[in-house]
C-alpha cells in the first residue's frame, strides 16, 4: 500500500485548549499538525501567529516521544519575513501562495536556508505554471480544494483534475531527480471524499471540521484510513 498522511488542521480545535487538542489527535492518529495561518489581507480571516505555534510545539510528539511535523499553512502578504518567525517557532514544514511573495525563488529559499522543508499552495483559480521552474526547491505542494479563508467549506470537485495534473508531474519530477515532493490535499476533507482524493494523486490529506467536529477522532482517522487503503 502506498503511504498516506492525515494532517489534522487546528483550524477547528478548541482554541480553549489547544495543547490538549493537539494531543488527543496526535494519540487518535495523527501524522502531521495542519496549522492555518491567517493575516485578514491575503485572506479574510485571521488567526494565529508564531507565538502559537511556538506554544504548541512541544505538544507535537507521540507518546514514544517520536516527533509529529508541524505542517504551518501561510495565508498571508508578504511571506517572508512571517515565514522566517514560523520557521524559529519550531515549524517542519512551511507553505505560502505564490501569488502572495513577490519572489518566490527567493522565498523558498529562504525556507530551506532556515532548515524547513518548503511548500507551495494553489487556491482553486490558481494556474500550475510557477511548478515548471521551481520543483528543485518545492518539498511540497498543496492544492485546496476550497477557497482559502475559512473552515467547513464543501469540496471543490474540481480540484481532483488539478490533483491529477501535479501527481503526474510529480511522478515525472521523481523518475529522473529521485526526489519525493508530497501532495497535499485541503479543504472539505471527509470520510467519504478521502478516497477520491487519493485516487487523484494526493497522499497527503488536511482535514479540520471532519475530525474535529466529531467527539471520537480515532473513530474518523480509522476511518478515512479504512477508505484510503481501498485505494489502488
Ligand atoms: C482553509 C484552511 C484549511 C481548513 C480546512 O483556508 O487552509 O486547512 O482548516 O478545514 P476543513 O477540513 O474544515 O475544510
Ligand atoms: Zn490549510
Amino acid at each position: 500500500m502506498k503511504s498516506y498522511r492525515i494532517a489534522p488542521s487546528i483550524l477547528s480545535a478548541d482554541f480553549a485548549r489547544l495543547g490538549d487538542e493537539v494531543r488527543r489527535v496526535i494519540e487518535a492518529g495523527a501524522d502531521f499538525i495542519h496549522f492555518d495561518v491567517m493575516d485578514n489581507h491575503y485572506v479574510p480571516n485571521l488567526t494565529v501567529g508564531p507565538l502559537v505555534a511556538q506554544a504548541i510545539k512541544p505538544w507535537c510528539r507521540r507518546a514514544d516521544g517520536s516527533a509529529v511535523p508541524l505542517d504551518v499553512h501561510l495565508m498571508v502578504e508578504p511571506v517572508d519575513a512571517l515565514a522566517q518567525m514560523f520557521a524559529g517557532a519550531g515549524a517542519d514544514l512551511i507553505s505560502f501562495h505564490p501569488e502572495a511573495s513577490r519572489h518566490v525563488d527567493r522565498t523558498l529559499q529562504l525556507i530551506a536556508d532556515q532548515g524547513c522543508r518548503a511548500g507551495l499552495v494553489f487556491n482553486p483559480a490558481s494556474s500550475l505554471e510557477v511548478l515548471d521552474y521551481v520543483l528543485d526547491r518545492v518539498d511540497l505542494v498543496l492544492i485546496m480544494s476550497v477557497n482559502p479563508g475559512f473552515g467547513g467549506q464543501s469540496f471543490i470537485p474540481e480540484a481532483l483534475r488539478k490533483i491529477a495534473l501535479v501527481r503526474q508531474r510529480l511522478d515525472a519530477y521523481r523518475r529522473h531527480s529521485g526526489r519525493e515532493v508530497l501532495l497535499e490535499v485541503d479543504g472539505g476533507i471527509k470520510v467519504d471524499n478521502i478516497a477520491a482524493a487519493a485516487a487523484a494523486g494526493a497522499d497527503t490529506f488536511v482535514a479540520g471540521s471532519a475530525i474535529f467536529g466529531q467527539p471520537d477522532y480515532a473513530a474518523v482517522i480509522a476511518a478515512m484510513r479504512a477508505e484510503l487503503a481501498r485505494v489502488v
